[in-house]
Order: structure tokens, then C-alpha cells, then sequence
């Protein structure tokens, strides 16, 4: 027993001494040091360089970090042969791996739980298999590529992958890949690239394909064929490219007309049945649409537009050239439509007449008066076109597997006699048919009851009802948002006497960053992003296409992320020519009517009011569900990560100087706001987190959800309560009465916030000092010695500690508890901005204050920074005192010397911008 105790303790001692000597000594490079020398001793001949005399870590193509860990192996090209070691997971480092392009061959390594992996290009090779797991775990993988190695054992697309969350390349062409697509992709949120050509895929398209980000998709010439229909394309919002030639699919060319960025669609040697779509053709980029070999019926599509459209093979169609059909035709297409263009009528039902050996089809004078579609498997509705055949007699639809109901359309039939409907699943109530009608409808157990839905309890119906009232009131919102911005784009048309829409192109940052790499780039890919992205009208408003907001934010890349508020999340973006925007996204379940209110309620306030030193809205966009705004980028951050987060930040504090310029920054935007001829408005939300800083960490007040609007004279609504704790102020919080003093409360508090470095509230002190304000309040009244609580990062001398004394001063009179007692916003700006003329010498701020801050943009300011620049800087004052230099920076880009106004300016932007 004793024994036996002291043995377990002796063996649980020598299994912690081992841990640590594991976590202790470098075993972690021993690792990758034994995994690199079975690398060499694999390879048939190494590159140069490669010997076990000298360190993996300076052999050609390995890099490491500082710790020895082989972080990336590229040995693209290199004429290598030979195998590779079975296991690359202990190089726990790796980030990229690129082997692409040699001769290797043998099993591909288990790269299993490399969670830093991000690169794996094994292509153009010749693996023989890849063992089960070994992509499983790669949490940070963006691109796979295993295309051209035809000589791998059957494999699947492994459902590991869906723990890649980030990938955004998966190309595995010409892999002998079998089996069916799994249904993943909506784990795959950032997948843009999937290529899958020249395999034995089979199944139909998954669900998940649906809503996915996938712009290039590559499914064509599977040896065996996919099958199914293309129905999930539609939903495909982002696709730019789609090789699905050469398979096994069935079924109608669907509905792209979502689909803007389309521009090529390979969709010949299928089973592809019924109506071309007449939107396919005019779709906006479409260029190259190949449908050969197919069995498509109905007009030949349009080309007025001149794209590269074949259609060799197809001798469905009802005509040898465009134009529309026979009527009898028409319908009868109609009438196979709603069975989802079955083969079985594709094959018969071509050619413009009917009643030419139609299979079915009966006619009388050139006039169908039977279609007889018994016994055929059929599944989708009855067409309420049938009422077109207004010489059909007989119609016979028996056992099949219709759904839905007998439509009304057919009762009124004039010279109807048979309709036989038995065996099949129609619902519904069965219209009044004229007693002649010989009408048989049994085996449809649900026929001739009221539709399911109706035939519950009390409650039920109730729940029914108020349900259909939620609609009803979501219908009348998007109505009235659909009505809201319709009036405001014909509004800024109206306004502006040039034409409503420019175009601007613009290529993303996405592509930049993958031709750049070179490898993974794709020849096809180009020329995918277009015109129409943005619409910028002339007051410098700018609709934005989603399509632009995910190419610029790399598919809203979790990298991209800058912060997370109350309404959302933001994004960095960056367009290819370097200018980048901030993209606030509102999540979805931000998305109550609130969500809505408030995002109007941004747009509204923001396209009237533009100010040096409020952050200018750019863009928004509305996109389905989603809300986004399009702010400029403000690149120096937060205010509150300058004052409070500096150290984990690295970032050096800031000045008594800085601190004070960024105060009046903010007093001056906010005085503008409170101050606007026409209406006022109350910010509700001032905080540091609210002010952003510019690169000369001039300061721009942001976030003007919670604005609202005061009503003229009275400056007083009484609204909810919004706003962040530790800022409201007493009467505010306490009747939720607004008035713009709260503004100048809430600004009192971000001073004392300047002069402490300590934040309005916080919870890691004692209580008595938890809330800035009382604490603050109380040694200003009893007059204790305010150097001791003067922020630490502080330099002071004797000229900061008057000038912090006098802001110190101020803050209590902004911080008063009667609103009345406040100063307003001009008084707040005449106290501070003396403060500063102290350093005038040193500042060349003032004096861009005063020249409206256009003096200082040089011939060789880049575009964006000029469009930037415009944009924030074009005030209403800037159109009407005429002698702006707008025109100078415009024309610096373009040739001569008319002055031009800002809408032309623009025109010479979108015109180098193109170049
Ligand atoms: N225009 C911008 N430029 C640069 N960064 C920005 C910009 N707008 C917001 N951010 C960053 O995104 C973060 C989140 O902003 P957001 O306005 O959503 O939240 P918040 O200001 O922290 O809180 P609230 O929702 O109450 O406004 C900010 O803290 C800031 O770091
Ligand atoms: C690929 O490997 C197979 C054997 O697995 C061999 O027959 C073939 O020649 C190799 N092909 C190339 C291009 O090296
Ligand atoms: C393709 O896959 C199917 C079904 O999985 C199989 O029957 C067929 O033999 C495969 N074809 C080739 C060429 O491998
Ligand atoms: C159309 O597709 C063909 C082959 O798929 C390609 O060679 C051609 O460049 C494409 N044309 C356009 C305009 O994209
Ligand atoms: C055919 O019927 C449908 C639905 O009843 C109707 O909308 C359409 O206009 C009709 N077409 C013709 C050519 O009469
Ligand atoms: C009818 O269609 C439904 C779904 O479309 C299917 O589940 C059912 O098996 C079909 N029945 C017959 C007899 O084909
Ligand atoms: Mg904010």
C-alpha cells in the first residue's frame, strides 16, 4: 500500500520532470531538425546548398524565426524528384510551403494541426496519395493548391477542410478527386477560388454553394459528370467566372441576373433543358457564354450586345434566329417550366409549332386541344398558362407527382370537357369548373381542403395572424426604406446639374496581392471588378456596391477587423490604388428596426453635414439585410487607445500639446454640429472611442448614429436613452431629456480624461475614484493640488500645468450639474483655442486652418489623398466660395488650365483612375 503510494508519487514526479525538460530544452527544433534532415535525405538530389553539414535554417528556400523554427519552405520550380518525409506536423511553425512545379512524387506529407500554416502549394507533381487527416487542424489555411497530380489514388475533398475557416483558394484541378462535393461551404465563408476541373466529381451541386463568396468556380469536364440542377447559382452573388462545361447537369439555365460580376459562364455539353433566361445576356459584365450541346428550348437569347455567346448543337430552339415564340409554343414552354423543363419534353417540344409531332400534343386546325401528360413521373405544378389554350379540351395529368393546386385559369377554359388530375399531390380548394367538365381528382388526399396551414386550433390562427401582421409591417419598412432612398438619389439628381451617375473603376486589393504573389494567379481572373461599383454623386456621395466593399476588405476578412461597437463591426479596406476606407458593418442581429433607424438616421445626418473635424461618411450601402457605411479611414485609431492603451500599444503618449489641439479639434467639430443654420444636432455619444485622429493626429469626431435631430429653436427632445455610461450627464440619464448640453457634459468628461489618463469609468480603483467626474469635481472644489493627479505620462513644466489648470477649470464648468451652468460649445472653443496659440510658432495647423487647408496639397499628392482630402475638406462652403484650388489638383492630373468645378475634378479621377 505504501509502497505502492510512493511509486505512483516517484513516477508522477518523473513525468512532470519530464514535462518539463520537454518544455525547457529545445526539442522543438530537435524536432524540426529531424524532420528537415529526412526532407534532404528524401529528395533524389537537394538543391544546392542543401547538406546535413550546415543548419536547415540556412539552406536554400527554408526560412526560420529566431528560434530556429523552420517558418517557410519554397522550392517552386526546382526540378526536385524523390519523396518527402510522411509527417510535416512537428514543423509547428511552418507558414508556407511551396513545392509546386517539380517532380515529386510518393505519398503528400501529413500537414495535420499546423495551425500557422497559411500557403500549401504541392501542384504540378506526381503524388501518388494523400494519407486521411492530413489537412485536418489548419485553422489559418488560405490557399490549398494540389491541382496536376494526376496520378493520386481516388481521393475526396476532405470534410477537415472545413476547420479552414480563412481559406480563400482551394484548387485541386486534374487530382483524380472522386466523389460528391461536400456540403461545407458555408463554414468557407472567405473561399473566392475553387477549381476542381478534370476529376471524377459526381452528385449534384450542394446547398451550401448558395450563399457562398465564390468567384471563380471551376467544375468543368468531370469524367463522369455532376448532375442536378444549376439552381443554386443564382444565389452565387459574387461569381465572376463559372466553368460547369462538360458534366451531367439537368434542368433550366438559372436566374443570374444577381450574379453582376458574371462575365464568363461555360455551361455547353450538359443536359441543360428549357428558356434561356433573357436576363443572362444583359447581365452587366457578361462576356462569354458558351451553352453548345444542350438541349435548350425556347427563343435563341438576344445578343444585341455582341458577347462571345455559342450555341452550337443546340436544334431545340424554336427559331434559327432570336425573336420571340409562337404563342402555343410560349405557353406550352410555360407549361414545361413548371415541371422544371423535364428531358423528356425537351427532346420532342422544339421548333415553333406545336402541333409539328410534339409528343403529348394533340391539335385540331392548328389549335392544341389535348395535352396528355399521364403516367410521366413528373414532378412541379399545374401552369396557370394552360388558360392560354383556349381550344383545349383534354387535359390529362394523372399520376405523376404534381404539387400545388388545379389553377383557377383552367375553369374558364371554354371548351374544357376532361381534366383528369388523379394521383398525383395537389392541395388547395379546386375552382368551380362548368358541369360539362368531366373532372377526376381522386388519390390527392390533400385536395379540395382549406391549405394546411389554416386548419388549426384558436391560438393557431391567432399566432397565424399576428404573424402575418409582423410581415405586413416588414413589407411597409422596406417600402418605405426602398421609397427613402430612391427619393434621396433623385433628390442629389435633381440637385446636381450634371448626370447622376459616374463610375469609377476600381480593382481590389485581393487580386493586387495574388497576382503579386505570382502563383497563385490566374489568367481568367482580370477584369472582374467593373464600372457601376460606386456611384458617386456630385455633393460627394457615394453609393457602394457590396461587390466593392468585400473585394476591398478581402471578403471581410477577420484580419481586416479594426474594432467591434454597439452597432457592429469595422473593417479596414484598401483599394488597389492604396486608398482605404473604414466599412462599419452592421451585424445582422444589430439588424432590428433599430439597427435600420439608426443607420438612416447616419446617412440622413451625415450627407448634410461635412466639417473638417467630423469624420466624413464616404459611402453606404444597402445591401438585402446588410447595413454598411463607408467612412474614411482615420489612420492613427481611437483617441481612447492614444490615452488609455498607449503602452500594450507601443505607441508614445501624447503631448499636453497634442491633448489640447485634439480638445479644440473636438469643440470645434462638436460647435459645428450644435450650431448648424438650419438644424442642430446633438451628438448623444461623445467619448474618446468616438474621436479618431488623422496622421497629423488632428482629431475628427466619428459616429453619428445616435444624432438626433433638435427641432428648430427648441433645442430639447425627449427620446430613449442612448449613450455610454461614465459621459451622461445627471438630467440626461436622469429624464432623458436632451438638449445639447449633454454634448458639453459628455466633453468635460473627456478633458478631465485628458488631464488624468484615467478613464470617465473604472472599475480596477477604489470606489470614491471609479467615477472620473465626482472624483475629478471634488478636488477642483476643495482646490487640492492638482499635479498630483495629472496624467503620469505628462512632461510638466510651468507653462503645461497653467494651461492644464485652466483646462482643468473648464472641464468643471462643463461637467456642472444644472445644463444651464454649462458653457456652450463657442464659449468651450474661445477658452481652449488661445491655449494652444501659445505654440503657434510650432504648429502648422492653425495656419491650414485658416487657408481652408487646401494650401498645403501639392501636384504630388496621390489621387486618393486628394479624393480624401476633397472629401472631408468639401464643405458646402468650399462649392459656393468658388475660388477654391480644387480645380489645380484636378487638372495636375490632366492637362491645362480651366478651372473646373468638383464634379469634373472628378471625371479627371475616374479617368486616371482607369489607366
Ligand atoms: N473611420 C474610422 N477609421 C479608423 N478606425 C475606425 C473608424 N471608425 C471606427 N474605427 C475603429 O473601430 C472601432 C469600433 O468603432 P465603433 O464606432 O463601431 O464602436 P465604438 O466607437 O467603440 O462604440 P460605439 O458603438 O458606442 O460608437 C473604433 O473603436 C475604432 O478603433
Ligand atoms: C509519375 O509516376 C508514375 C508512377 O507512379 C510514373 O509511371 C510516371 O512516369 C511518373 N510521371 C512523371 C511525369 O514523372
Ligand atoms: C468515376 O466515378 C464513378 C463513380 O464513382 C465510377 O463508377 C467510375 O469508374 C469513375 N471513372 C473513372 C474513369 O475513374
Ligand atoms: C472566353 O472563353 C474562352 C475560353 O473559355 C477564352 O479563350 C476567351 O478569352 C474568353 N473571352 C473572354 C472575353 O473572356
Ligand atoms: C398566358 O397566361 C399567363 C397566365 O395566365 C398570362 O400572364 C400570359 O399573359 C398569357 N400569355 C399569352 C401569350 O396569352
Ligand atoms: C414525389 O416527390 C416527392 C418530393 O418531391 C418525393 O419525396 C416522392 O418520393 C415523390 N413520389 C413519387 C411517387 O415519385
Ligand atoms: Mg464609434
Amino acid at each position: 500500500m505504501d509502497d505502492n503510494g510512493r511509486g505512483s508519487l516517484l513516477s508522477l514526479s518523473a513525468f512532470f520532470f519530464l514535462l518539463v525538460v520537454r518544455a525547457t530544452t529545445a526539442t522543438d527544433d530537435d524536432d524540426d531538425s529531424s524532420v528537415m534532415s529526412k526532407f534532404l535525405d528524401g529528395l533524389s538530389s537537394p538543391p544546392q546548398g542543401w547538406s546535413s553539414r550546415t543548419s536547415y535554417c540556412k539552406w536554400t528556400g527554408v526560412s526560420c524565426d529566431s528560434s530556429s523554427h523552420v517558418t517557410s519552405i519554397s522550392l517552386e520550380s526546382m526540378s526536385l524528384s524523390g519523396t518527402l518525409p510522411s509527417d510535416l506536423s512537428p514543423l509547428s511553425r511552418l507558414k508556407s510551403v511551396s513545392l509546386q512545379r517539380n517532380s515529386l512524387s510518393g505519398s503528400i506529407p501529413s500537414f495535420a494541426n499546423l495551425a500557422s500554416l497559411e500557403e500549401l502549394f504541392l501542384d504540378n507533381n506526381n503524388f501518388t496519395d494523400i494519407p486521411s487527416g492530413a489537412f485536418q487542424g489548419l485553422t489559418s489555411l488560405q490557399v490549398l493548391s494540389v491541382s496536376n497530380n494526376p496520378n493520386l489514388q481516388p481521393w475526396m475533398i476532405p470534410e477537415d477542410l472545413k476547420e479552414s475557416s480563412g481559406l480563400v483558394t482551394l484548387y485541386a484541378s486534374d487530382a483524380n478527386v472522386v466523389g460528391s462535393l461536400p456540403d461545407f461551404f458555408h463554414s468557407l465563408s472567405s473561399l473566392q477560388h475553387l477549381r476542381l476541373s478534370y476529376n471524377n466529381l459526381t452528385g449534384s451541386l450542394p446547398a451550401s454553394l448558395g450563399g457562398s463568396s465564390i468567384q471563380t468556380l471551376w467544375l468543368n469536364n468531370q469524367e463522369q459528370g455532376l448532375s442536378g440542377t444549376l439552381n443554386v447559382l443564382s444565389g452565387m452573388t459574387q461569381l465572376s467566372q463559372a466553368w460547369l462545361h462538360k458534366n451531367q447537369f439537368t434542368g433550366p439555365v438559372p436566374d443570374l441576373s444577381k450574379c453582376e460580376s458574371l462575365f464568363d459562364l461555360q455551361l455547353r455539353d450538359n443536359l441543360l433543358t428549357g428558356i434561356v433566361p433573357a436576363s443572362l445576356t444583359s447581365l452587366s459584365n457578361i462576356q462569354n457564354v458558351s451553352l453548345d450541346n444542350n438541349k435548350l428550348q425556347g427563343p435563341i437569347p438576344d445578343n444585341s450586345r455582341n458577347i462571345k455567346l455559342t450555341y452550337h448543337g443546340v436544334d431545340t430552339f424554336c427559331k434559327t434566329s432570336a425573336g420571340p415564340c409562337d404563342p402555343q409554343v410560349t405557353t406550352l414552354l410555360e407549361v414545361a417550366g413548371a415541371l422544371g423543363y423535364p428531358m423528356t419534353l425537351a427532346d420532342s417540344w422544339s421548333g415553333n409549332d406545336a402541333c409539328q409531332g410534339w409528343i403529348f400534343v394533340t391539335c385540331q386546325g392548328g389549335k392544341v386541344t389535348t395535352v396528355a401528360l399521364s403516367k410521366q413521373h413528373f414532378i412541379g405544378a399545374i401552369s396557370p398558362s394552360f388558360g392560354n389554350l383556349t381550344s383545349l379540351r383534354s387535359l390529362l395529368l394523372n399520376d405523376n407527382n404534381l404539387t400545388g393546386s388545379i389553377p383557377d385559369s383552367l375553369a374558364k377554359l371554354p371548351d374544357l370537357e376532361m381534366l383528369d388530375v388523379s394521383n398525383n399531390n395537389l392541395s388547395g380548394l379546386v375552382p368551380k369548373f362548368p358541369s360539362k367538365v368531366k373532372l377526376v381528382t381522386s388519390g390527392n388526399p390533400l385536395l379540395g381542403k382549406k391549405l394546411s396551414s389554416g386548419g388549426g386550433s384558436g391560438a393557431g390562427g391567432l399566432g397565424g395572424s399576428s404573424n402575418s401582421a409582423g410581415a405586413i409591417a416588414g413589407i411597409v419598412i422596406t417600402v418605405l426604406i426602398i421609397a427613402g432612398v430612391v427619393a434621396f438619389i433623385l433628390f442629389r439628381c435633381f440637385h446636381s446639374k450634371s448626370s447622376c451617375r459616374k463610375t469609377w473603376s476600381v480593382k481590389s486589393s485581393v487580386h493586387k496581392a495574388e497576382s503579386s504573389k505570382g502563383r497563385a494567379k490566374s489568367p481568367q481572373n482580370q477584369g472582374n471588378i467593373r464600372n457601376n461599383d460606386f456611384l458617386i454623386f456630385d455633393n460627394g456621395n457615394v453609393m457602394v456596391s457590396i461587390h466593392v466593399l468585400r473585394q476591398v476588405t478581402n471578403n471581410f476578412f477577420p484580419g481586416n477587423i479594426i474594432g467591434r461597437g454597439g452597432f457592429g463591426t469595422v473593417y479596414r479596406g484598401v483599394f488597389e490604388d492604396g486608398m482605404e476606407i473604414a466599412v462599419k458593418r452592421m451585424e445582422s442581429s444589430a439588424m432590428s428596426d433599430k439597427g435600420i433607424h439608426e443607420f438612416q438616421a447616419e446617412i440622413s445626418v451625415l450627407t448634410q453635414v461635412r466639417h473638417r473635424h467630423l469624420v466624413a461618411l464616404l459611402g453606404f450601402c444597402i445591401n438585402g439585410n446588410e447595413r454598411l457605411l463607408v467612412y474614411e479611414f482615420m489612420p492613427r485609431g481611437t483617441l481612447s487607445q492614444h490615452v488609455f492603451e498607449w503602452r500594450e500599444r507601443q505607441l508614445p503618449p501624447l503631448s499636453w500639446k497634442q491633448r489640447l489641439t485634439i480638445a479644440v479639434d473636438v469643440a470645434r467639430g462638436v460647435e459645428y454640429l450644435h450650431s448648424l443654420a438650419q438644424q442642430s444636432f446633438i451628438h448623444r455619444d461623445l467619448k474618446p472611442s468616438n474621436i479618431l485622429l488623422g496622421d497629423d493626429m488632428r482629431a475628427k469626431v466619428a459616429d453619428f448614429g445616435l444624432v438626433r435631430n433638435a427641432p428648430d429653436g427648441k433645442y430639447s427632445v425627449e427620446t430613449r436613452l442612448a449613450g455610454t455610461f461614465g459621459y451622461l450627464a445627471p438630467e440626461y440619464a436622469a429624464t432623458g431629456k436632451v438638449t445639447t448640453k449633454v454634448d458639453i457634459f459628455a466633453f468635460g468628461v473627456i478633458l478631465m480624461e485628458l488631464i488624468t489618463g484615467r478613464k470617465a469609468l473604472d472599475d480596477t480603483v477604489s470606489d470614491e475614484r471609479s467615477h472620473l467626474v465626482s472624483w475629478f469635481r471634488r478636488i477642483l472644489i476643495n482646490k487640492e493640488d492638482l499635479s498630483k493627479v495629472i496624467d503620469e505620462a505628462l512632461d510638466l513644466d510651468e507653462e503645461t500645468l497653467q494651461s492644464i489648470t485652466k483646462v482643468a477649470e473648464l472641464s468643471g464648468h462643463c461637467t456642472a450639474r444644472e445644463p444651464q451652468q454649462r458653457p456652450d460649445m463657442g464659449h468651450v472653443v474661445n477658452i481652449l483655442s488661445p491655449l494652444i496659440e501659445q505654440w503657434r510658432p510650432e504648429s502648422r495647423y492653425e495656419l491650414e486652418e485658416d487657408g481652408l487647408g487646401m494650401s498645403d496639397i501639392s501636384l504630388n499628392m496621390s489621387l486618393p489623398q486628394v479624393l480624401q482630402r476633397w472629401q472631408s475638406e468639401g464643405t458646402s462652403t468650399m462649392y459656393s466660395n468658388g475660388t477654391t484650388t480644387t480645380s489645380s489638383y484636378g487638372l495636375s492630373q490632366t492637362d491645362s488650365s480651366t478651372p473646373s468645378k468638383p464634379s469634373t475634378f472628378k471625371d479627371s479621377m475616374q479617368s486616371t483612375n482607369r489607366r
